[in-house]
């Protein structure tokens, strides 16, 4: 059986998943996936249960199923695996084209049960709004988690499912430490970082967290909203310290959110300045500041910044008026010198019309001397033989 100390080795790095797996529609990377076919092939020992919290169209679920599936051990052992999802359409998984056939709001839990069937998982459904669920299933050994959109659903999986962790066991995948508009995921597991240390972060993912201690004697199990706000940011602030490049950029976007919800928007605003500074080149930075400022920018600040948008637009344009318009004087100008060339020529071609005329006219009187003069003994003959001169 593997121990908590092979997870240290990120041995998940030198394995891929199923191409089964692979294929399959979901939200969560390849290697993600064979993060979870890891650890449910190699890693459960049948301690407790496997959680996939947020399981959307199955991916993540059926990779810890075709782990379990491939597992070596005793199938006596094998643990279940409880999925939970609304599996209901949102307006955003229809926009990304996840779903042409449904309405925000329909169910897509039938496409979900389908992709559960054909890896014939153990699964336990729980359907409907997590914060509706607790938890009565035991330890709990693999907790997959992809549902943290909230402080509530946060505070709500820390209170409920946490306590259920196996102390030298259990393994956490926080598949949104990564996103940068999150802070109380990151508040949390600093919180809880001498008992959940994270062993690895999957690129431009999920991190992974083993329980190598019992929860600190403090925890009430609420994560983050029984904290202050000193607390909340200086957790943030060790979570932030631990990080550099890209991802530290991803956490401080984090914190411009936590800032936003502490002290209002002038100082998320400034984050979000030093963090657009820091970071000019990620993406995924650029897109978690917009949002937090789509959420956060009071209405006035929003008018400002259209009417920012609209000055910049019409000096451009402005700049590309007088850039036309200097065009078109060059171009007058170059017409009138074409127009000047134009005359200069059609006078000269008169004058040598009128020299050729000249010239003609002289040739035609040399030419005419010419022929009286050689003609002149003849005509002289001509007279007297018929004796008119
Ligand atoms: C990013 S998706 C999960 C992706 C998934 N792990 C995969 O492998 O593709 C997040 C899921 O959480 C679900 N969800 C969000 N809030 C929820 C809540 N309060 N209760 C239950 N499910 C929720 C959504 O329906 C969505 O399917």
């Amino acid at each position: 059986m593997q121990t908590l100390d092979t997870i240290r080795h990120r041995p998940w790095r030198q394995v891929e998943a199923p191409d089964e797996v692979l294929s399959l529609g979901g939200m969560i990377s390849p290697q993600e996936r064979s993060l979870l076919y890891w650890l449910a092939r190699e890693y459960t020992s049948g301690a407790g249960a496997i959680v996939d919290a947020g399981c959307f169209l199955g991916a993540s679920t059926a990779a810890l199923a075709a782990g379990l599936r491939d597992c070596p051990r005793n199938s006596r052992t094998r643990p279940l695996i409880f999925s939970y999802d609304r599996f209901e359409a949102e307006p955003y998984m229809i926009e990304a084209g996840w779903f042409p056939d449904l309405q925000a709001g329909d169910s897509f839990r039938a496409r979900f049960e389908a992709t559960a069937r054909a890896f014939d998982a153990p699964v336990t459904v729980c359907a409907g709004d997590i914060l509706t669920h607790g938890w009565e299933g035991g330890p709990i050994e693999i907790l997959f988690l992809d549902i943290l959109k909230t402080s509530e659903i946060n505070d709500h999986v820390a209170r409920e499912f946490l306590p259920h962790l196996i102390p030298g066991r259990s393994v956490i995948i926080q598949q949104d430490y990564a996103w940068g508009e999150l802070p109380w995921i990151h508040v949390t597991m600093e919180r809880l970082a001498s008992s959940l240390p994270i062993v690895d972060w999957l690129p431009w993912s999920s991190t992974v967290h083993a329980m190598t201690r019992p929860l600190p004697s403090g925890f009430l199990g609420t994560g983050y909203g029984d904290l202050d706000a000193d607390e909340k940011l200086k957790l943030m602030d060790g979570a932030i310290a631990r990080w550099s490049g890209e991802e530290r950029g991803r956490l401080e976007c984090s914190k411009a959110a936590l800032l936003l919800e502490l002290e209002g928007w002038d100082a998320a605003r400034d984050q979000l300045e030093v963090v657009r500074a820091a970071y000019p080149r990620s993406e995924v930075i650029e897109v978690c500041a917009s949002n937090i400022e789509a959420y956060g920018r009071p209405e006035l600040d929003t008018v400002r910044a259209e009417l920012d948008t609209v000055r910049v637009e019409l000096e451009c344009r402005s700049a590309d008026l007088a850039q036309a318009g200097a065009e078109i004087d060059q171009a007058r100008v170059e017409l009138e010198r074409r127009h000047d060339e134009l005359g200069a020529a059609m006078k000269a071609r008169e004058h040598a019309e009128r020299e050729l005329a000249s010239t003609d006219a002289t040739l035609r009187a040399l030419q005419s001397s010419r022929l009286m003069r050689s003609t002149q003994p003849l005509r002289r003959l001509y007279y007297r033989l018929r004796g008119t001169r």
